[in-house]
């Protein structure tokens, strides 16, 4: 059993999560117009992810005999400067999203609510793991420069990456 206060914190949780979602396929349309299908299919996947991050609090939501809500998503700004931009907001956003997620661990500790203490463990290694994701292309494109010339290369680095976090994954499915 959890809380009605619980209950509300994580349907507020499956808000955030599927804005991520939203956000992350109106980045990947942006790379898709640019000429950026590295960068696109990055988002793309990670659109997904953020999906399947909505669904497994929404599953938990119900299974504890409470109702998950289906959320009123605000559209995402599709416009950005550059593809270091759009890498600069993602980092952003999943820093929000920790913060989210560790406010949610402090109010399933003060409740002594331990089943969702532990559940959300899940989601603060996958911060962890998201957020150095981000830093380390955000690295990787200042490396690279930002010329004109650069773009290509870019793309290229960021297919690579997703290729490998994809095949990560893969492998933990298995
Ligand atoms: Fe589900 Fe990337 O936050």
């Amino acid at each position: 059993m959890i809380s009605d206060k619980m209950e509300q914190a994580l349907n507020q949780q499956i808000e955030k999560e599927a804005y991520a979602s939203f956000l992350y396929l109106a980045m990947a349309s942006w790379c898709e117009q640019q000429g950026l299908s590295g960068c696109a299919q990055f988002f793309f996947r990670q659109s997904d992810e953020e999906r399947m991050h909505m669904l497994k609090i929404f599953h938990y939501v119900n299974e504890m005999d409470r109702f998950a809500l289906t959320p009123a998503v605000a559209q995402p700004p599709h416009e950005y400067e550059s593809v270091r931009q759009v890498f600069e907001r993602t980092l952003a956003h999943e820093m929000e999203v920790t913060q989210a997620i560790y406010d949610l661990v402090e109010l399933a500790r003060a409740e002594k609510d331990h089943a969702t203490e532990h559940f959300l463990q899940w989601y603060v290694e996958e911060q962890r793991e998201e957020e150095g994701l981000m830093r380390m292309i955000l690295d990787r494109i200042k490396l690279i420069g930002e010329g004109p010339q650069s773009l290509y290369f870019i793309d290229k680095e960021v297919e690579a990456i997703n290729a490998a976090v994809q095949a990560n994954e893969q492998e933990q499915e298995a």
